[in-house]
């Protein structure tokens, strides 16, 4: 099963309606018009059922096989969603919204995976039902997890789900995997250090902040170089300190700061979470100031389960024969993670070639990935479920 035949005549229509979205870039949960396109592509597909409205603006859309004797459902996910940045990449079809752009290939996946949907629907070769879900807000709004939270895995009975992200600097087809941690846990806090402040000169009669502060921001990088395993990856980042004083002679009250904590290993996150809380209350009381903290989870460690890896991989390597099953994880995050929590899969990196990195006003999504990317969502459903 190398890329299917059909997908090389569908990939001028699949790139049409790539850079139609990609034209069209909407943030976060407001994918109205994306969302839209989608439920009605699907609707002409002649999916089963069309649900819109799944996590706020999420598409849900139903193919069933030739047969259901093993009943079996699988879950395919597609994330909807740009980013507010303003395009540099000078291609024809770029953003016309001034201030978003498609940076993170999202355009891209959906994409791909209305191209699955619409083979799918076409030929129905397999025995269970196909669950394609298109969700907002991967970038930083949660929509995986509002989709969840709305009872999709129940109401559509998904037994598994798997999703793909596109990765610059691998080669165009080329695919990556790993089993267990994927991506990382993104947490953030804020610390709130206060103090007596006064006159710079009078050190004696106040309780310098911004002394405290900076111990904290020193000590908390010992949970990394002595808290942890060292062969277990954590990032503790501070990145913001702000102080209520804006004089050259004056100590300030109060001193802000807020900050980032990354981890591959939910016993390493719960730890971490502690520390920072006692490194910075610690600190601030053997210094005679009073620190407050309050941490809040982001997006889970992204965990790929490992027997759906090897499967995922092992279609991945019928499309393309280029699967690497040891790749590096990373330590940004991935809504997806919200959707593994509840059913067991994977989540597979695909080659986008040489381009700047997602995120970045210049990155490019290459229009030669989509064959293997909907080869592989719709070889995943006809191989997992194969036609009775
Ligand atoms: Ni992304």
């Amino acid at each position: 099963m190398p890329v299917k035949n059909r997908f090389a005549e569908l990939l001028s229509e699949i790139t049409a309606w790539r850079r139609d979205i990609h034209e069209n870039p909407e943030l976060l949960f407001d994918v109205h018009r994306t969302a839209a396109k989608v439920a009605g592509l699907l609707k002409e597909f002649g999916c089963d059922e069309v649900v819109e409205g799944i996590g706020r603006t999420g598409v849900v859309g139903v193919i069933k096989g030739k047969s259901d004797r093993a009943g079996r459902v699988i879950g395919l996910r597609a994330d909807m969603d740009a980013l507010p940045i303003i395009e540099q990449t000078g291609v024809a079809y770029a953003s016309k919204v001034p201030g978003k752009m498609h940076a993170c290939g999202h355009d891209g996946h959906t994409a791909m995976l209305l191209g699955a949907a619409k083979y799918l629907a076409e030929t129905r070769n397999f025995d269970g039902t196909a669950v394609v879900i298109f969700q907002p807000a991967e970038e930083g709004g949660g929509g995986g997890r509002e989709m969840c939270a709305d009872g999709m895995m129940e109401r559509f009975g998904i037994q598994e789900v798997y999703g793909m992200h596109n990765m610059p600097g691998l080669p165009v087809g080329h695919f990556a995997i790993r089993p267990g941690a994927m991506m990382a846990a993104a947490d953030q806090f804020d610390i709130t250090v206060t103090g007596k402040g006064g006159h710079a000169a009078k050190p004696h009669e106040c309780t310098d902040t911004t002394v405290v502060a900076a111990h904290i921001i020193v000590a908390m990088q010992t949970i990394a170089s002595r808290n942890v395993d060292p062969l277990k990856q954590v990032v503790v980042s501070i990145c913001t300190v702000q102080t209520d004083s804006t004089a050259h002679n004056v100590i300030p009250q109060v001193v802000k700061m807020k900050g980032t904590v990354r981890t591959m290993d939910p016993d390493v996150q719960d730890y971490v979470e502690r520390r920072v809380a006692e490194i910075a209350e610690g600190t601030a009381l053997a210094l005679g100031a009073k620190a407050e903290v309050a941490y809040s989870r982001g997006y889970p460690v992204t965990m790929n389960t490992p027997e759906n890896t090897d499967f995922a991989a092992e279609v991945a390597r019928a499309v393309s024969g280029q699967v690497d099953t040891d790749a590096a994880p990373l330590m940004g995050a991935e809504d997806f993670s919200f959707m593994l929590n509840e059913r067991p899969g994977a989540y597979i990196f695909l080659g986008n070639g040489d381009t700047a990195m997602f995120h970045h006003p210049a990155y490019n999504f290459d229009d030669d990935v989509i064959p293997f990317g909907s080869s592989w969502y719709a070889g995943m459903v006809e191989s997992r479920m194969p036609a009775a």
